[in-house]
């Protein structure tokens, strides 16, 4: 299993979006969670069809309340969620009045694979976390147990001066940091492509061979409570995310070659 996370504390660049689609497609090569971390709970309202019990609130603020019992299923079969609230906004205060090990404890739980075999009967194969654009101290902890953090990156300059923020905040956490993706390509604009190779010449390796389409189909299919592949199948907006699931299956596959070698 990989807890993936998806992070930038730039807002609105396409992380959940990224989260929702990626989910789709990375559901072909396994068991998928959602963790919805961000207050404006909007990958919940994509995927949930009920409110549960328990949302990641309670999960990370009250000690004694198990993750599965925050869990949902939705409409796809192998695709399950931990819902968020606007409840998450006023979290952080709590969470902090917490020991600093029940704060770790806390967002432990949401990575411990037997965790979910024992209560919800399932293994995941991918917990993908969705997280909102605040580096507080919820966010940092979560970063701190996840195997890997994907960034997605506009291609603005503003965004590109603020990537070497938010990759010494994710080695700061002490997490993986699996490589930036253009979130938003507009190729009707020359501007996007040069800075395309800017940040490649930057970050090197880190930088992800896929790039997502600034696209209507994607954002529209959002409107329809669709994936972008639910939605136009045909497009190329809508294959890229197959193409990124495939891209981040190989980096955290190449993680798992490096651990066991150096065990
Ligand atoms: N590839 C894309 N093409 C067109 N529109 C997109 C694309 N990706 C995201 N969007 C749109 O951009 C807006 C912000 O996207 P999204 O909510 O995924 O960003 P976010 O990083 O999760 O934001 P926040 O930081 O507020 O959580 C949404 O309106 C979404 O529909
Ligand atoms: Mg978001």
């Amino acid at each position: 299993m990989k807890m993936i996370a998806l992070f930038n504390n730039k807002g609105g660049v396409g992380k959940t979006t990224s989260v929702i689609n990626l989910a789709y497609s990375m559901a072909k090569l396994g068991e998928v969670l959602v963790i919805d971390c961000d207050g404006q709970g909007n990958s919940s309202r994509f995927f949930a069809d009920d409110q549960p019990k328990n949302t990641i609130v309670n999960a990370l603020t009250v000690a004694p309340v198990s993750v599965t019992s925050a869990v949902s299923h939705t409409r796809y079969d192998k695709i399950d969620i931990v819902v968020s609230d606007h409840r998450m906004n006023d979290a952080v205060s709590k969470f902090e009045q917490l020991p600093l090990n029940t704060q770790i404890g806390n967002c432990e739980k949401l990575r411990k694979e037997w965790y979910y075999s024992w209560y919800a009967g399932k293994k995941y194969d991918y917990i993908l976390v969705d997280l909102p654009p605040a580096l507080n101290s919820i966010t940092k902890t979560i970063l701190s147990v996840c195997d890997v953090v994907f960034v997605p990156i506009e291609l603005s300059a503003f965004a590109i001066q603020g990537v070497p923020n938010v990759t010494s905040v994710i080695s700061e956490c002490g997490c993986r940091f699996g490589g930036c993706f253009a979130s938003k390509f507009d190729r009707e604009c020359p501007a996007d492509f040069e800075m395309l190779e800017m940040i490649r010449k930057q970050l090197g390796g880190k930088m992800l061979q896929t790039v997502i389409p600034q696209s209507r189909v994607i954002k529209n299919s959002l409107s329809y409570r669709l994936t972008a592949k639910e939605y136009m199948e045909w497009t190329a907006a809508a294959e890229c995310y197959d193409q990124l699931a495939d891209e981040i299956a190989r980096i955290c596959g190449e993680f798992t070659d490096l651990e066991r070698k150096q065990a």
